[in-house]
Formats: structure tokens, sequence, C-alpha cells
């Protein structure tokens, strides 16, 4: 499947990345903002699993084509409120640079399901443009493009792994990653929309959990400590909503406990609706709770930030 706007030449420069995935490790919704906003604190870690992005630049005309197994079924939606070309929109205001562009991607992360797979289509473009430019800008004028695209964004276009982000995403602190471990995600047939999440803790009256704690970033030099620490505001909220994701929690958490390693963990993915296992073990194939029957999919976090190549 594929959109297209203006006509197609696919000659010019080319950059290719993998546009990777992320979880949150922790994730706390802190005050709203009078703009609607919700301010953030949550650890970002990037994983493995990620879509393939392609980027030219002397083309003619301007275009964004999707393909892939995790193509949603009724398809993008219109092109231009695609994160990834509002992205190029972006890079081209802020820079006067590139008049046209031809963006390819093979959707791999599953379509909202809270794994950051349009930002991270959109931080791939930013990155990849930016290797492409006759004069690339700094990431700091990267982090300033990337924040009104959407909380995820700023993150997912570092060079980073692992990173405690707060405010809109924008603010970040990049951490060593930490050693690569096997994730299982748990594949809804269905997302969850953000904003709804967002609205559902509002009406909820819920923030984040009165006895957050303080911590150090040593706490985050190892798994010890993020397992402590691991944590998703909007866990209560999207599982009252769905309670098909509060059973595959369940169904993690057993075996968390059967497996007893004591740095396991099992969360909601961002807004959902995946959810994730680390340090236990799952069988491959399918989950069936409660009428719903959800897909496996094994990955691994990353320790490193797949680069941008560019060729002629
Ligand atoms: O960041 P993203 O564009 O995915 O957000 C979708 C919606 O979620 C926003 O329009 C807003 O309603 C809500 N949101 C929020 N606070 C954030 C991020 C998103 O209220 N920090």
């Amino acid at each position: 499947m594929s959109s297209a706007v203006g006509a197609r030449r696919k000659t010019g420069p080319v950059a290719r990345t993998v546009a990777q995935a992320k979880v949150n490790l922790f994730l706390r919704v802190l005050a709203r903002e009078a703009s609607g906003y919700h301010q953030l604190e949550t650890l970002f870690c990037r994983l493995d699993l990620g879509d393939a992005v392609v980027v030219r630049t002397g083309v003619r005309g301007r275009s964004l084509d999707c393909s892939g197994d995790a193509m949603p079924s009724q398809g993008i939606g219109p092109v231009e409120r695609n994160l990834a070309w509002r992205a190029a929109e972006a890079y081209a205001g802020a820079t006067g640079w590139p008049n046209d562009w031809a963006i390819e991607i093979e959707k791999r992360i599953p379509v909202g399901g809270g794994l950051g797979g349009g930002s991270a289509d959109a931080g791939a473009v930013l990155r990849c443009l930016n290797a492409l430019a006759p004069e690339p800008l700094p990431e700091a004028a990267m982090l300033l493009l990337a924040a009104p695209l959407g909380s995820d964004v700023p993150f997912l276009v570092t060079e980073s792994a692992l990173a405690l982000a707060w405010g809109r995403g924008e603010r970040l602190l990049k951490l060593p990653a930490l050693p690569v471990r096997d994730v299982t995600l748990v594949a809804f047939p269905f997302g969850v929309v953000t904003r709804d999440a967002y609205t559902w803790l509002d009406d909820a009256g819920r923030g984040t959990r009165p006895d957050a704690v303080a911590f150090s970033t040593d706490d985050l030099s190892a798994w010890s400590g993020v397992a402590r620490m691991a944590h998703n505001d909007f866990e209560p909220v999207v599982t009252a909503h769905i309670p098909s994701i509060a059973t595959t929690l369940g169904v993690l958490r057993s075996a968390i406990t059967a497996g007893g390693d004591p740095n396991a963990i099992a969360l909601l993915a961002g807004s959902g609706a995946t959810v994730f296992l680390l340090g236990a073990d799952l069988p491959r194939g399918e989950v069936r709770v409660d009428g719903v029957t959800s897909r496996t999919v094994h990955a691994r976090t990353a320790d490193r930030v797949v680069a941008v190549e560019v060729s002629d």
C-alpha cells in the first residue's frame, strides 16, 4: 500500500536507517498544562525491532510510500497527517531544504501499540535528512524540530539507546545503554488512541502514584535498579477500560513468578495496547485471553542506535 503526492523520480542521494521502536521502562504522568498536554517523567529504551526507512532527496515531487507486515489494514490515512511526512516538512520549513523528497517506510512495528512506531519513523526521517543535508543541524536544533511532533520524537531523534525524559519529552538525560535483554511483546489486534488514554487518566483524577520515589541515575545503571523502578501510570486506567489487557498482564506476571528472575519486568508499553515482558519466557505464537487473540513478537532491547547510511 502506498500514498504519494507529486511526480516521482527515484534518483539522487539516499539515506537509510532503522526506525527503532521504544518502550518506557517507567512512565509517570505529571501536571496537565493549560494547553491540555501533560508533563511526563519517563525512562525510554530503544528496541532492536524497527521500521526500515529510506529517504531520497534530489527527486522531483514529494512522496511517502508505506508497506510491510505491520501496515494497518485501513492504510496510513492522509499523507499530510503522517508523522514521517510532517517531520520532513518541519525540517524543510526550518532549513529551507529540501524542496522535494521520497520517503519509503517498511512498517514492522505494531501500529497504535505504544511502541512509538510513527514517532520512530519521524525521528528516522529527521536523522536521514540531516545526514543528507548540505548544512546539517546540531542535535539541539534537531530536538526543537522533534518536540512539536510528539513526546516520543525527541528521544527517537537522538543517537541514544536509553534516556530519561521530562516535560513533553524534549528535556533529555542520555544514559549509558544497559546490557541487551530479550523482550517479548504481546501485540493486540487493536490499539489505544494516546489522546484517549490521557483523557481516561484525567477523568479518573489520577496522576502519578503519590508514593513515587526520587531516584538517582545510579539506580538506572543496572537492570536490578530499573526493575525496582518499573511502573506505568497508564496501566490502571487502560486496563480498566480494556480488561483483556489486564488479563494478559496477569499472564505475563505469572510467567515472572514461575521464572523467578528478580529483575524481570512486565508492563504496558506507553499508553498501550502492547504489553511487554523482560526476564521471563512466553511461548512463541499467540496469546488467547478473554476471547482476544494477540500475537507475540520476540525482540531485544538495543544497546545502540542503528546508524544512518548514505549513498549516491
Ligand atoms: O504525543 P502524541 O502526538 O502521540 O499525543 C497524542 C495526544 O495525547 C495529544 O494530542 C494529547 O491529547 C495527548 N498528550 C498529552 N500529553 C503528552 C503527550 C500527549 O496530553 N505529553
